[in-house]
C-alpha cells in the first residue's frame, strides 16, 4: 500500500504544503503528494509547474481537466481518483467544512486514515497545535483535525510555556492578547488596508476568535481557561505581532519567564524589536521564507508586574506554525505515534529556532 498525501489548495498555506511534503518526501515516509487546483490560471501556472518539478502530481476536477491541459500542464488525476488514492487530506482552503460537508463525510472515503483543514474551519476536528495538545489526541477517534490558526498557535504557545506546571495542570487565572494583525500576506493580490483597522469584538465571551479557538484547544486538555483577545489589522504585509498579558494564579520573577522561553522548543527569543527583521530573518533562513517556531518573544519587552502579572509582545512567523502542525498532524494520522513523529520530522528541525 503506497502513502499518498493529498493537498486541496495551492495558496499561501497549501503552496509551501506540498512543496515540504515533496522535498522531504522519503525521511516523512511518503511515497506521493498529489495536489488538488481548482482554477486553471495562465497566472498560477509557473507556480503549478514548479510544484510538479519537485515531484507533486497535479488533480484537478473532471470538467476542468481540458482547461489544465491547454496550458500546458499534465494532469495526473481528476479529483475523485485523488481522493481514493489519499492516506491523509489536508483541506488547504477556507472552505474545509464546507467540504466535509459535502466530500470528506462520504463513506465511499473511509479508507482515509485522516482528514485535516486550517484555521478557518472551526469545529472541522479536534483542534490541533504542535507541542501544545498532542496527549488530547486520541488514534481511534480524532480522525478529523482542525490546524488552528496562526495566531492561535501563537496564544496557546504562550499560555502552555507560561502557566503550565509540572503536574499538568495550568496556574492561569487569565490572559489577554491584542492581536495585530498583518493586512495580507506578500502572496496575496487583495486586501491590503491603507491604515490601522480596529476588529469588533463579535464574540461576547472571548471579544475575537482567537480567544475563542484557544480555549477550545485548551478544552481539549480538560483546561476551561479564561482568555480574551482583540483584534487589529496593520498596513503592513510583514507578521502579526501579538500584545500579550497573563495572570498567573502564584508568583513569578523575570527571571522564570525568561527562563520557560528560553527552554521551550517550540518558542524563538529574540532582541530584535522590529517585524521586518524577524521576517527577513525567516527569508534568508527559513524553509520557503518561513520560521516553523510557534512564537518570536521579544525578550527585552518582557515585564513581570505585581508578582503575577506578566507582559510582553510576540510575533507571530506567518504561517510557519501551521505548516508544522499540518504536517505533524498528518504524519500522526498516518501512523499515530508522537515518538514516530518527532522522528519523521527531524529533517524540518532546523526551521524550529530557538533564537532569532
Ligand atoms: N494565509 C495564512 O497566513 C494562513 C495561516 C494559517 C492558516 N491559514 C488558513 O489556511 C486556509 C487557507 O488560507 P490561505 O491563506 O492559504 O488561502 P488562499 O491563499 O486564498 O488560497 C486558497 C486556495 O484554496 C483554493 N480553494 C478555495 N476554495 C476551494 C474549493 N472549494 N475547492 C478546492 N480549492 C479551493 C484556491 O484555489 P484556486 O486559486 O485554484 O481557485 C486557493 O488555491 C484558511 O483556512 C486560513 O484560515 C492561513
Amino acid at each position: 500500500m503506497s502513502t499518498v498525501v493529498h493537498i486541496i489548495g495551492t495558496g499561501t498555506i497549501g503552496e509551501p504544503l506540498i512543496s515540504l511534503f515533496t522535498d522531504f518526501r522519503e525521511h516523512l515516509g511518503i511515497d506521493e503528494v498529489t495536489f488538488h487546483k481548482r482554477t486553471p490560471l495562465l497566472s498560477d501556472r509557473s507556480k503549478i509547474k514548479h510544484l510538479m518539478a519537485r515531484g507533486a502530481r497535479l488533480a484537478t476536477n473532471k470538467d476542468r481537466v481540458a482547461d489544465f491541459e491547454a496550458l500546458g500542464l499534465e494532469v495526473s488525476y481528476t479529483a475523485e481518483e485523488a481522493l481514493q488514492r489519499a492516506t491523509v487530506v489536508i483541506d488547504c482552503t477556507p472552505a474545509g467544512n464546507d467540504n466535509k460537508d459535502a466530500i470528506y463525510s462520504d463513506p465511499e472515503l473511509g479508507h482515509v486514515k485522516g482528514f485535516l483543514a486550517q484555521g478557518s474551519a472551526f469545529g472541522f476536528g479536534k483542534p490541533y497545535a504542535r507541542g501544545v495538545n498532542e496527549e488530547a489526541l486520541d488514534g481511534d477517534a480524532d480522525r478529523f483535525l482542525q490546524i488552528v490558526s496562526c495566531n492561535t498557535h501563537n496564544i496557546t504557545t504562550l499560555v502552555r510555556t507560561l502557566a503550565r506546571e509540572d503536574d499538568g495542570d495550568f496556574s492561569l487565572e487569565r490572559a489577554s492578547f491584542v492581536c495585530m494583525r498583518r493586512a495580507n500576506d506578500v502572496t496575496q493580490p487583495s486586501g491590503f488596508v491603507p491604515a490601522p483597522n480596529v476588529g469588533k469584538h463579535d464574540d461576547e465571551l472571548f471579544g475575537t476568535h482567537h480567544a475563542r479557538d484557544a480555549y477550545h484547544l485548551f478544552k481539549t486538555l480538560g483546561q476551561e481557561l479564561d482568555l480574551f483577545s482583540s483584534a487589529v489589522k496593520l498596513n503592513t504585509q510583514y507578521m502579526h505581532s501579538i500584545w500579550f498579558n497573563l495572570v498567573l494564579r502564584r508568583d513569578t520573577s523575570l527571571e522564570e519567564v525568561r527562563r520557560r522561553f528560553e527552554d521551550s522548543p517550540w518558542v524563538a527569543v529574540t532582541d530584535k524589536s522590529q517585524a521586518n527583521l524577524i521576517f527577513s530573518f525567516g527569508r534568508d533562513h527559513g524553509y520557503y521564507g518561513r520560521i516553523l517556531s510557534q512564537t518570536v518573544v521579544v525578550v527585552p519587552t518582557l515585564m513581570v508586574r505585581r508578582k503575577r502579572e506578566i507582559y510582553g509582545f510576540c510575533f507571530t512567523p506567518q504561517d510557519g506554525n501551521s505548516l508544522l502542525s499540518s504536517v505533524a498532524g498528518a504524519l500522526w494520522r498516518i501512523e499515530p505515534d508522537w515518538q514516530s513523529v518527532k522522528r519523521r520530522l527531524e529533517p524540518l528541525s532546523r526551521w524550529v529556532y530557538q533564537e532569532i
